[in-house]
């Protein structure tokens, strides 16, 4: 029998993804250009189907409309897999890039097919392995006639918010991988916060991890309710079992990345706009990689004090003045996530409905988190504003920046890095200040090079006498 869907690449996102959609009653035909990987997925389900060694066995295994899920590495494997499976499609098919591609690429895809008469759409998937398997959040993008094809298969197996999808079409062309990417930016910053507070716990405060996990639970429970802080409570309890130590203990702190972070923070600076928490994580993340040269400096320089004493009040005090910090800067982060994405959506005429982005959010993506739903209602009842001029949104920041100002101040004396709660508060105090210290740069560019200025008194344009 003909199976509804095909799926390119079963790797780990790719396996999962096929028995998520095996398991909601679809028949998936699966390729790899690996031996054994395709059947392996197929000898999980009997609505899986393991299609030989050549791509047209895959179109032949379809019914048409085919839609073709690929789950290809980013790049040149997605470029290859398109090149041999194009000429075998025909107009009403449609491909449909489920990887983590560089929006510019899905966009250039994209054109490339519509002139041969292909549909292809770009859509991000959220929640590792387990979120493919059991519910990711689906970020669509693409010619909006497509994917009305193909969205019920993905909305059934997406992840559910209070009954609802969190899949939804956001706009043509790469609005969707776009959006992922940004989710994944979004994802760095919060991670290299967290991490800032696990290193002022334990080094600052001196707790063990068994303390911190329980930290991280307890906080759980609130305002910063996520599954990134859930997992910090997880992973800072696990023991190693080759050691008997904590885990955390024997990791190397050297961080991995495989890009995404990164194109956010350039797609930030190409667009202008201010996406200092995401730069900062990425930088961290670079920092973290040379571990030898670290080391040195170390030794050049000596070690840094560290300990916090009671600059932040006793231990009760200073646990809840984290929280707040850590709280207000997963705020900023997603202000500039959103702001981000403001200016990618007038740039590229997508007309992203951000709103709807952070419904999508809710629940499935790595960055899920309980504040997500109350974004989604200031996004929604302040359309054209900034997320942090949002009602609700602003009173959580009144409520909770003097504790990001205490956080950086104190680490900062003790030598404890912050960076990413530090691009936080300054994007905060530059960005709410009438009055800010740009004069002078409009000064030293009308000195250099006749660059001109406003007048805070006058219109036009003017120079300086020097
Ligand atoms: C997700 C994750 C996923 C992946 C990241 C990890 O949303 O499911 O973001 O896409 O885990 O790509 O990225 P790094 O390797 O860059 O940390």
């Amino acid at each position: 029998m003909a199976s509804d869907l095909g799926l390119v690449g079963a790797g780990v996102m790719g396996a999962n993804l096929a028995l998520n959609f095996a398991e909601r009653g679809r028949g998936v035909a699966v390729y790899d250009l690996t031996a054994g990987k395709a059947e392996a997925v197929a000898e999980q389900s009997e609505r899986v189907v393991a299609v030989g060694a050549d791509l047209a066995d895959l179109v032949a295994a379809l019914k048409p409309p085919r839609p073709i899920i690929l789950m290809t590495p980013a790049g040149a494997p997605t470029d290859a897999a398109i090149e041999r499976l194009a000429p075998l499609l025909n107009s009403d098919d449609i491909l449909i890039d489920c990887g983590n591609a560089d929006f510019h690429d899905t966009e250039r895809r994209a054109a490339a097919l519509a002139a041969s008469g292909l549909r292809y759409l770009g859509v991000g998937v959220s929640g590792g392995a387990e979120g493919a398997r059991t519910g990711p959040a689906i970020m669509a993008g693409g010619a909006p006639e497509a994917w009305d094809v193909v969205a019920p298969i993905f909305q059934q197996s997406a992840a559910h918010y209070d009954g609802a999808p969190c899949c939804a079409w956001l706009g043509r062309g790469g609005a969707g991988h776009f959006v992922k990417t940004i989710h994944n930016g979004v994802e760095y910053a919060d991670m290299q916060m967290i991490a800032e507070v696990y290193g002022v716990l334990r080094d600052g405060l001196s707790m063990t991890s068994a303390e911190i996990s329980d930290i991280f639970a307890k906080w759980n429970e609130g305002p910063l309710e996520s599954f990134l802080v859930k997992i910090t409570a997880t992973v800072a309890a696990a023991t190693d079992p080759k050691t008997g130590r904590p885990m955390l203990e024997v990791i190397e702190d050297t961080a991995g990345q495989k890009g995404t972070g990164r194109w956010s923070a350039i797609e930030a600076l190409r667009l202008g706009a201010p996406a200092s928490t995401i730069e900062a994580a990425v930088t961290a993340r670079n920092i973290s990689a040379d571990k030898d040269a670290r080391r040195r400096a170390e030794a050049l320089y000596g070690p840094a004090p560290k300990t916090l004493g009671d600059a932040l009040g006793d231990r009760t005090e200073a646990v809840a003045m984290l929280e707040g910090a850590l709280l207000a800067g997963k705020l900023i982060a997603y202000e500039q996530g959103f702001g981000v994405l403001t200016a990618a959506s007038d740039e590229y005429d997508w007309g992203l409905p951000l709103a709807e982005v952070a419904r999508v959010w809710r629940a499935g993506c790595i960055i899920r988190a309980g504040l997500l739903n109350e974004i989604s209602e200031a996004l929604e009842a302040s359309p054209g504003r900034r997320l942090l001029e949002a009602d609700s949104i602003s009173s959580r920041l009144s409520g909770s920046i003097p504790t990001l100002r205490r956080t950086v101040s104190a680490s900062a004396l003790s030598g404890l890095p912050t960076p990413a709660l530090s691009a936080a508060l300054n994007y905060f105090e530059t960005s709410h200040i009438g009055q800010g210290t740009a004069s002078l740069t409009q000064a030293q560019r009308d000195f250099f090079g006749s660059h001109g200025f406003r007048r805070i008194d006058m219109p036009g344009d003017h120079h300086g006498p020097w």
